[in-house]
């Protein structure tokens, strides 16, 4: 029996509700495939603030040192939206991205047949999309220095900062290009090298990489057309790696080409190296979405996603990680709906289609 830590911090808003459903599914695929998971629920982001005053305490981020992966919620929402207020649920996400060094979020983005109707763009723009947005998350506008507010002379401004350095590039270059050559071997690297100097040094650096990974084909573009292209022509795009900003823009725009914001998973993978395989923390790419919270709403889809993703990246339980993928695709395909996809079912119904999936399978001699 393979036994694993994950720090388990379901947050505000629908972050209990969908991390619950994660939660019960990784049990049943351990079950199945016989590996326990001792989960240390943590507070987090708003719930953090009411009970300690700290959007992220300190026994947060040890208990998220010591484990294998970490599974979070959601952060955030109107009680804690005061500009003023000295800490923000937001936080919480930045602290451990850089605390935890998570340099690289991955965040895959495929269009299912079934949920044409739920996508805005045309099916046969749509069809056949699979893309994986690489995001480099603990550099960049989000981390550079100066920031912040200023006033010389009566002269009121605001600053940030886009650094990088040669080693931040390299980092998450080598990353994409590792995982291009695991799939289609296309990789776009996106930037505004015709305005940022960090982009110049981005693409730079990405072309020294290139000729170690003779398999993946390269292409440079610029963050704007990117942004337009990505919907009219998704299906050019195999692995996308980008700045810290740009892929936060692009990735919620790609949401569209799946249909819905509640399908999105992430891995914000760290440099640490576990037992079985990477340190991560794993995350829907929605937020807390506070209008439906606590009315068992939410689509759960994208947090059993997210914990797929931390099967196979942190755990090494990469049979449970496939089961619990097909599981979301049966869900997708003949399971109930919740009201982002057009349906009117709630989590709980969701939850007890991917049980019943992840059990009935468990049948099926292998
Ligand atoms: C995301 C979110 C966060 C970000 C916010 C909540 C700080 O939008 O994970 O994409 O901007 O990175
Ligand atoms: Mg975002």
């Amino acid at each position: 029996m393979r036994l694993h830590r994950v720090a388990y911090l379901p947050g505000d808003g629908i972050g209990p509700e969908v991390c619950s459903v994660a939660k019960r599914c990784v049990e049943a695929a351990g079950v199945r495939f016989d590996f326990e998971v001792t989960w240390d629920a943590q507070l987090v982001g708003g719930a953090a603030i009411d009970e300690i005053g700290l959007a992220l305490p300190p026994a947060t981020l040890d208990a998220c040192r010591e484990a294998d992966a970490v599974l979070l919620g959601a952060v955030g929402g109107p009680r804690w939206d005061d500009p003023s207020a000295p800490t923000r649920p937001e936080d919480a996400l930045l602290g451990l991205r850089s605390e935890l060094e998570l340099f690289a979020n991955l965040r895959p983005v495929v269009a299912h047949a079934s949920l044409d109707a739920a996508s805005p763009l045309r099916s046969e723009v749509r069809a056949g999309a699979d893309i994986l947005i690489v995001r480099e998350l603990t550099g960049g506008l989000y981390f550079g220095r100066p920031q912040g507010r200023e006033e010389h002379d009566g002269v009121e401004s605001a600053v940030d900062t886009l650094r990088y350095t040669r080693h931040e590039i390299e980092r998450i270059a080598e990353l994409a290009f590792e995982l291009a050559a695991g799939r289609r071997g296309h990789l776009t690297s996106v930037d505004k090298a015709n305005v940022l100097a960090s982009s110049r040094l981005w693409r730079e650096v990405v072309d020294d990489i290139a000729p170690r990974h003779p398999a993946v084909t390269i292409e440079h573009a610029l963050v704007d057309s990117t942004a337009y292209l990505i919907l009219t022509q998704p299906t050019h795009y195999d692995v996308i790696v980008t700045e810290n900003l740009f892929g936060d823009i692009l990735s919620d725009e790609a949401a569209a080409i799946a249909g819905s914001l509640g399908l999105l998973a992430s891995a914000s993978l760290g440099t640490r190296v576990t037992l079985h395989g990477r340190f991560g923390l794993f995350e829907p790419v929605h937020g807390s979405a506070p209008g439906i919270a606590g009315q068992g709403l939410a689509n759960p889809l994208a947090t059993v996603s997210s914990a797929a993703l931390m099967l196979r990246w942190s755990l090494g339980e990469t049979d449970a990680a496939d089961a619990l993928d097909a599981a979301v695709t049966a869900s997708i395909e003949d399971g109930p709906r919740t009201g982002d996809l057009g349906g009117s079912d709630g989590s709980e119904a969701i939850a007890g289609f991917l049980l019943a999936h992840l059990d009935e399978r468990a049948e099926v001699p292998a």
